[in-house]
């Protein structure tokens, strides 16, 4: 079991690194008692080499390998490939995920096209100082979701401009150890093949707006080569779901993609 926690603070012992912390102590507690073994590792974004996305859409149209900025980017997505969940950590930043964050979202956008992840576990949490967290988790489960990961649960923790260690601790012992649960059960119980009703939904709705494209396109061509495009197809990996429940959200997605596309 492979699990990769992105921390986009720069604040390599703030909040956000802190209860990433606890959670890898609680997964490792977890895979000990479990007999599994488990490989954490934890990218801090602020140490990476991180240009802006300009905006040229060669990504899109062109394919990720061909984008001009030549930087660290590719050795985090490869770094996301080799997992089988992620926890993705950023502090609130004014109502939102911070920069760095917001900045990876953005370089990896051609996921939302090509969703890559699919099969993958995801955890996406915040830290803040006091406000609501919704707007930030929403920003995060966006982007995750419609990269293809399967979303395990999300998690927002108030802990003001930089909460003591030892109050993190006391506080947060029971929450974090939750997250660190869903987690690994999610990914040993290989839980990304039994999708969500909004993940069958994003597919359907993704389905039929890739069936429209111009068949030349590289994205066309993706989801051709994938199987995705096949009117049989309801979902990236076999899905392990009641055949009722596909139907039914592929119905919703039908709906869905004649409101949203
Ligand atoms: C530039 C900046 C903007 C912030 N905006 C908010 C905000 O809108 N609401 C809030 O409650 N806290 C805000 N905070 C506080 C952080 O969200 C909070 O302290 C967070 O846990 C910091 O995480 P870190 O220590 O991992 O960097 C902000 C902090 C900074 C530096």
């Amino acid at each position: 079991m492979n699990i990769l926690a992105l921390v986009s603070s720069y604040r390599k012992k703030g909040n956000t690194a802190r209860i990433v912390q606890m959670i890898v102590a609680h997964l490792d507690a977890m895979a000990e008692r479990h007999n599994e073994s488990l490989t954490f590792e934890t990218l801090y974004l602020g140490d990476m080499d991180l240009q802006m996305c300009r905006g040229c859409r060669t990504c899109f149209d062109q394919g990720e390998e061909k984008c001009p900025l030549k930087d660290d980017i590719p050795a985090i997505k490869a770094k996301i490939d080799a997992a089988d969940g992620i926890i993705f950590a950023s502090p609130v930043y004014v109502d939102d995920v911070n920069g760095i964050a917001k900045n990876v979202l953005d370089r990896l956008a051609y996921l939302c096209h090509r969703p890559g992840f699919a099969g993958k576990c995801a955890f996406p949490l915040v830290t803040v100082g006091s406000s609501p967290t919704h707007h930030a988790l929403r920003t995060l489960n966006g982007a995750l979701l419609t990269w293809g990961f399967h979303l395990v649960g999300q998690a927002g923790f108030k802990m003001g401009a930089l909460m003591p260690q030892a109050e993190v601790g006391s506080r947060f012992q029971s929450e974090t150890a939750k997250v660190a649960e869903k987690l690994f059960r999610a990914v040993v119980q290989q839980q990304a093949q039994r999708p969500s009703w909004i993940s069958l939904i994003v597919f359907k709705v993704q389905q039929l707006a890739w069936q429209r494209e111009p068949p030349d396109s590289y994205d066309y061509a993706y989801w051709k080569a994938q199987g995705w495009l096949d009117p049989s197809c309801t979902f990236y990996v076999q899905p392990r779901a009641s055949r009722v429940k596909v139907a039914l959200a592929r119905l919703v997605g039908v709906v869905a993609a004649r409101v949203l596309t």
